[in-house]
């Protein structure tokens, strides 16, 4: 599954690095190359021996001592990866990776990759919630390092929370995942409208949807993992922007309209997810609106521009320009009939009353429209069927350039 891969494991100083050898081992399995580097510490916990047993080559540890057969051990290591693991991450590694500091091989090592990096962090409970450690986190996504665990439970000190390394076939896992992630997106510039738009009827109330953003900040992660320039024109939503996807923030459909004039010429593949209002408030109020006495109060509502279509008016030959229709009734007729309105090459039929499809769950059924097919699929993850929006994009993407 590996054959020709190449993993770079750095074992640090903590109680779990003896779980790391089952690492080594699994990887071996599955006809990955593994080369060990050991903090001195480290080395007090596991023998560098069993690395270089399990892995069959030699354990690099600080010293530099034990190989001298390399020119520049932690340059030609740091080349050679296909991705770099550290397992167990200490707080101290995290801390030194966030602040770039290399005082060691695997610190120095670990800063002079181009390789993804995977941390599984293993530390007490109180370590990894400290400010401090969260903070050196939050830096070490925002800047597209990887993770997995800590999981929670019984800790070697005692204590029962946070902190526990993932097990070794977890990790595993993980790095199988960043090894075999198709990059057939590299290259390409992919935006994602997502989430609602609010309309202000004054200043302290609005119109909204129930729209929370999940289905295309879904397609969004899903293009950033195949490589693509990721752009989010995102309304305001509850939920964390995916790491690396540069955020245009917008609150009306009229915000919306002249981000998106502006932006989706750029982009290779347009995907309109969001859900803007279809109507916004003649006049808001500048001042909160009062009671009536007992008075209706009529809102005039006045129709905004279809942003889809404007889009669509101005495509570029070549560009992909993808939609959504969220029905209630006649999904495929009414979906139909946007994908020719909209000048769009694909549209993405959800019918908002099934269970498990819609606004604001983790799943959707949707069917694929072109103007040449038509694909029902079965419910699935928002992630899921952001990859398979994604494969049917790239594919006309192919199919203009022909
Ligand atoms: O955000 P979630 O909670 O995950 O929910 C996902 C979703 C249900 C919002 C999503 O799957 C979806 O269906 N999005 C489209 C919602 C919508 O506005 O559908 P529509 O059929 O009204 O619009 C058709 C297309 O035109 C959409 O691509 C929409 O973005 C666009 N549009 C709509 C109105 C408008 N004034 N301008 C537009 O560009």
């Amino acid at each position: 599954m590996l054959t020709g891969k190449h993993v770079v494991l750095g074992v640090t100083g903590g109680i779990a690095a003896y779980k790391a050898c089952e690492v080594v081992s699994r990887l071996r399995k599955l006809h990955a190359g593994v080369d060990v580097i050991m903090t001195e510490n480290a080395t007090k916990l596991v023998a560098p021996l069993t690395f270089e047993t399990l892995s069959n080559r030699p354990v690099a540890v600080d010293t530099f001592s034990r190989i001298e057969s390399w020119d520049v051990k932690h340059i030609s290591l740091a080349q050679k990866a296909d991705v770099f693991v550290v397992a167990p991450a200490t707080a101290n590694l995290m801390a030194k990776l966030a602040h770039g500091i290399a005082d060691d091989m695997l610190s120095t090592t670990l800063l002079a990759t181009k390789a993804p990096i995977l941390l599984a962090p293993a530390m007490n409970t109180g370590m990894w919630t400290a400010p401090a450690t969260q903070a050196n986190l939050e830096t070490l996504l925002s800047r597209g390092v990887h993770t997995v665990g800590p999981a929670s439970g019984m800790l070697a000190c005692g204590d029962n929370g946070a902190g526990r390394m993932s097990e070794p076939e977890e990790i595993v896992e993980a790095i199988v995942k960043l090894l075999t992630a198709k990059q057939d997106l590299a290259g390409k510039k992919v935006l994602v409208t997502a989430g609602p738009t609010v309309e202000r009827i004054d200043p302290v109330r609005y119109l909204t949807n129930d729209s929370s953003g999940k289905m295309g900040y879904a397609i969004a992660q899903a293009a950033l993992d195949r490589g693509a320039e990721v752009t989010i024109v995102s309304g305001p939503v509850h939920i964390a922007a995916p790491v690396g996807a540069k955020v245009l923030p917008v609150q009306s459909t009229m915000d919306l309209y002249h981000t998106m004039l502006e932006n989706a010429p750029l982009q290779d593949v347009v995907i309109q997810a969001a859900a803007p209002a279809d109507y916004r408030v003649e006049n808001p109020a500048d001042q909160k609106i009062k009671k009536q006495d007992g008075e209706s109060l009529v809102l005039t509502l006045v129709e905004n521009p279809d942003v889809a279509k404007a889009v669509g008016q101005q495509k570029r030959p070549g560009q992909v320009l993808v939609g959504f229709a969220a029905e209630t009734q006649q999904v495929t007729e009414n979906a139909k009939k946007k994908l020719a309105k909209k000048n769009l090459d694909m549209i993405v039929a959800n019918d908002v009353t099934a269970e498990g499809a819609g606004f604001g769950v983790d799943t959707n059924i949707v069917t694929l429209i072109t103007h040449d097919e038509l694909k029902p699929l079965p419910k699935m993850t928002k992630r899921q069927v952001g990859d398979r929006i994604l494969d049917e994009a790239l594919r006309l993407l192919q199919q203009k350039a022909e």
